[in-house]
């Protein structure tokens, strides 16, 4: 088989080479893209009078039939091809005979297969900020299940205060709000058109940027061509966008792992979301937020992975940007399926708040309580923050919790104490005296559900 660029060459291409160049095993994923923009190409050199309105007929019809053709999975690409543009180049000039060869006037593969990425990643793009929707969603509706779970907070994973459940699941609402932000913020760049850069320094036909980019609904043009070929930065943010949305992802799960576990039994994932043991019968292990922790890795790996790619690269395209593909479409892939999991499995999930609530009474959390309460008589909390260490010292050596007390002998440590001490050391007086914004106040959260509904467009 000629190359398309074979015209030069006086020695058919080494088989090794042949294979270590091409890109077509991944980029075929971009085929609908690249048909797109030759469409939109083509329709401008017509009207830019480049080439005759008929030609243009004849070629769109052929790009059409082979994007059918691609659809129905009835095409061939082929390595001796090299990469998906001239794959289908080559097609379209089967299809329509030699007036295909008249599609590549005034453009280059440089300029090609960006926009086939800026294309193939705005859609991507979209369809993953309706998938993060899904997760808010979930995380919404179990967090107005649970406006009265109370559950332990952490931190150093050491019980801290008391926390509405609710008040822990929005937690991650936000993070994902905040992803969702930075994806639909990325749209902007990703919304400028590099096509008729040309290689590197723009063409000698009289094209008209604006009109391709219009067709493929770009908000604006890239407005040097040397940038226009060269720039990766909308993958690169796409991947570190991915990479923080990943630790989002893995933080949670790493919660659900640990929640889901005997020693603590707080919630119990749905059996869907579980697998056995081929040894032990007993088990249920939580292998899908395990995995979403772990491919977080590969997603930190790709945008690792193409921050050196480009690092060194003299301006303007060098095939190492062909190495850009791969990582972004698994990216895309794994981010994609990771989300379309995470979202059922919140929304099924069991919580078990008896267990919740049953760990918030046998701990010291409520300590900080006394002290505020020692505050509220006058005390500066300095002093009684002292005092209460001695409390808690004093209760953990005679094996009691902070209920358990009596008020003579809390007395015996200040006599600013009283029979109301009691009330104040409930879990659910601890969390609902926690009013202030943003706190975890039963008021507080509700105002926070009726904001992430907003953000939702839900109210
Ligand atoms: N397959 C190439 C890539 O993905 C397309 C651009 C090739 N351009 C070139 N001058 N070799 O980067």
């Amino acid at each position: 088989m000629t190359k398309l660029w074979g015209g030069r060459f006086t020695k058919e291409t080494n088989e090794l080479v042949e294979k270590f160049t091409a890109s077509i095993t991944f980029d075929q994923k971009l085929a609908l893209e690249d048909i797109e923009g030759s469409l939109a190409h083509v329709q401008m050199l017509g009207e830019c009078g480049i080439i005759p309105m008929d030609d243009v007929e004849i070629i769109k019809q052929g790009l059409q039939s082979i994007e059918q053709k691609i659809i129905n999975e009835e095409v061939q690409f082929s390595v001796e091809d090299e990469d998906i543009h001239m794959n289908i180049e080559r097609l379209l000039i089967e299809e329509v005979g030699p007036v295909g060869g008249k599609l590549h006037t005034g453009r280059s593969r440089n300029d090609q297969v960006a926009t086939d990425m800026h294309l193939y990643l705005r859609k991507q793009t979209s369809e993953l900020i309706e998938l993060v929707k899904e997760v808010q969603n979930a995380l919404l509706l179990q967090a107005k299940e649970n406006i009265e779970t109370i559950m332990p907070g952490y931190t150093h994973l050491q019980r801290a205060q008391p926390i509405l459940f609710s008040h822990h699941l929005l937690a991650y609402f936000w993070m994902f709000e905040r992803d969702k932000e930075r994806l639909i913020d990325s749209m902007k760049r990703i919304n400028w058109s590099p096509l008729g850069a040309g290689a590197l320094a723009g063409t000698t036909f009289p094209i008209d940027r604006h009109r391709s980019a219009e067709l493929l609904g770009f908000a604006t043009v890239y407005p040097n061509s040397l940038d226009a070929v060269s720039d990766r930065d909308f993958i690169l943010e796409f991947l570190s966008i991915a990479s923080i949305m990943m630790t989002h992802i893995s933080r949670i799960s790493e919660e659900l792992i640990i929640w889901s576990s005997q020693e603590y039994q707080f919630v119990e994932l749905d059996d869907s979301f579980c697998t056995g043991s081929s040894i032990m019968p007993q088990k249920k292990n939580p292998d899908v937020p395990e995995l979403l922790r772990g491919k977080t890795g590969r997603v930190y790996g790709n945008l690792i992975g193409l921050l050196t790619v480009l690092k060194g690269l003299p301006l303007a395209y060098n095939k190492d940007m062909q190495e850009d593909k791969e990582g972004m479409l698994d990216t895309v892939e794994t981010l994609n399926g990771s989300l379309r999991l995470l979202a059922p499995m919140i929304e099924t999930m069991m919580v078990n708040k008896e267990q919740m609530y049953a760990a918030v009474t046998n701990d010291y959390s409520n300590a900080t309580d006394i002290a505020d309460y020692l505050v509220t008589k006058g005390l500066p909390f300095r002093q009684a923050h002292e005092i209460i260490g001695k409390i808690v010292l004093y209760a953990i050596q005679h094996k009691k919790y902070l209920l358990d007390l009596s008020l003579v002998e809390y007395q015996s440590f200040n006599p600013l104490f009283e029979e109301d001490i009691f009330n104040v050391l409930q879990p659910k007086h601890v969390v609902e005296a926690r009013n202030s914004l943003g706190g975890t106040s039963s008021e507080q959260v509700k105002q926070q559900i009726v904001l992430a509904e907003g953000k939702l467009g839900l109210k």
